[in-house]
């Protein structure tokens, strides 16, 4: 038994899991709305999307259904990336203006979390800001989320993420009123995904699962999800960005970042998403990029906080082979990760034009934002604020 797991059996007793009531999963499972809204005794449900998915297609596919249905609806198609609490006012209006008893969610993150925060403002007064952490917002209108990317994992997390306007603070929503009564994770919607977004979506999934193995709040529910889901996406990423059209890449990597997003929901996520948060909130770079500039140097750095963890992971993605040693496997874990932000065309923060000497201007303040977001304090090693800036000089121009 290395550390890390006997610290979490002395420290945990017991672990708590949260999930939907429902999880449909597979081909088509995007067509069971009707049946999931019917299983439920829900009615009247408000569509909340963007405008991609109107564009696409994928929008009116689930209108047709609820037609068919003779299930009356509306639709909020306006759904911007990285939400405001100002885009958020506007379909909040939309929601009020019918009688609604539950929101449907079609779309990737930022769509996810919009629909889960009309959601959960449907019976508040105020706005936003008055319900972020540390307020637990326990209730709100049922959520039926389906996922369009692979992935956040937000259909299987009780979070959301919206921006102050006001302040531009990225402000963390949680509580079990967030958390989706049913996901439907239907690959098919996933096929038409660019090779970017199925990169960076992709290697969000892998932090989520490999952060949720290390973490100091892992569980023995976690750990199992977590193998199963980093082995996967390892396994099936390269294929998924360069066949698109590949239905089993496609399947294995959409089931591995619901199984990414239990996992992370119930272990949390570390020092990669602590630090990748102030790099999304200045720079605007997607979630999932600055997690992959961030993945191979601040596991470098976290290995020595539990080796035999992370050992264990290079060896159950095929990285490592059964006989290595654990020094030898932990160095082959941070070659493949580096070779595969370079397979998958991972940008550094320079290479990405962000302005060199506003990046070195803020590395104090990123530091501040990445521990103040409290995940750093579940990295097998927990850093201090220089030790977080010497990580962002590091992953610079790697
Ligand atoms: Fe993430």
């Amino acid at each position: 038994m290395n550390k890390n797991s006997a610290t979490i059996l002395v420290s945990r007793m017991s672990a708590n899991i949260n999930l939907p009531r429902i999880l449909r999963v597979g081909a088509g499972a995007s067509r069971e709305l009707v049946a999931t809204l019917n299983e439920l005794g829900l009615k009247r449900p408000l569509l909340v999307t963007d405008a991609f998915m109107v564009q696409q297609g994928y929008c009116a596919r689930l209108q047709q259904q609820l037609e068919v249905a003779g299930m009356p609806h509306g639709l909020f198609d306006n759904c911007v990336a990285d939400p405001t609490t100002d885009s958020l006012d506007e379909a909040r209006a939309v929601l009020r203006e019918g009688d609604y008893d539950a929101v449907v969610a079609l779309g990737g993150g930022s769509s996810m979390d919009t629909a889960k925060a009309v959601a959960v403002m449907a019976s508040r007064d105020g706005q936003m800001r008055d319900y972020k952490v540390p307020h637990k917002i326990d209730s709100g209108l049922p959520i039926v989320a389906i996922p369009t990317t692979a992935g956040t994992g937000s259909e299987v997390t009780r979070v959301a993420i919206i921006t102050d306007s006001e302040s531009r603070e990225k402000m963390l929503c949680m509580g079990l009123g967030l958390m989706p009564v049913a996901a439907l994770v239907d690959y098919e919607l996933t096929l038409t995904m660019p090779y970017r977004l199925t990169a960076d979506t992709g290697i969000d999934s892998l932090c989520h699962a490999l952060e949720a193995y290390v973490s100091r709040k892992a569980n023995p529910f976690t750990d199992s999800i977590a193998l199963t889901a980093m082995g996967s996406i390892y396994s099936n990423i390269r294929t998924a960005c360069e066949q698109p059209d590949d239905r089993p890449a496609r399947e294995a990597m959409m089931l591995a970042a619901t199984q990414g997003g239990i996992a992370f929901a119930n272990a949390s996520v570390t020092l990669i998403h602590g630090m990748s948060r102030p790099i999304g909130a200045l720079y605007h770079v997607p979630h999932g990029l600055s997690n992959a500039m961030l993945l191979p140097e601040v596991t470098a750095w976290s290995v020595p906080g539990a080796p035999e963890r992370y050992a264990l992971c290079a060896r159950h993605m095929g990285m490592a082979e059964p006989v290595d040693s654990d020094s030898v496997a932990l160095d082959k874990l941070v070659a493949a990760l580096r070779q595969l932000n370079v397979d998958l065309s991972v940008p550094s923060p320079k290479d990405y034009g962000i302005d060199e000497d506003s990046w070195f201007g803020s590395l104090e303040l990123m530091a501040g934002q990445a521990l103040a977001s409290g995940s750093p304090d579940n990295n097998p090693l927990i850093p201090t604020a220089n030790d977080i800036s010497k990580l962002y000089r590091r992953v610079w121009q790697q």
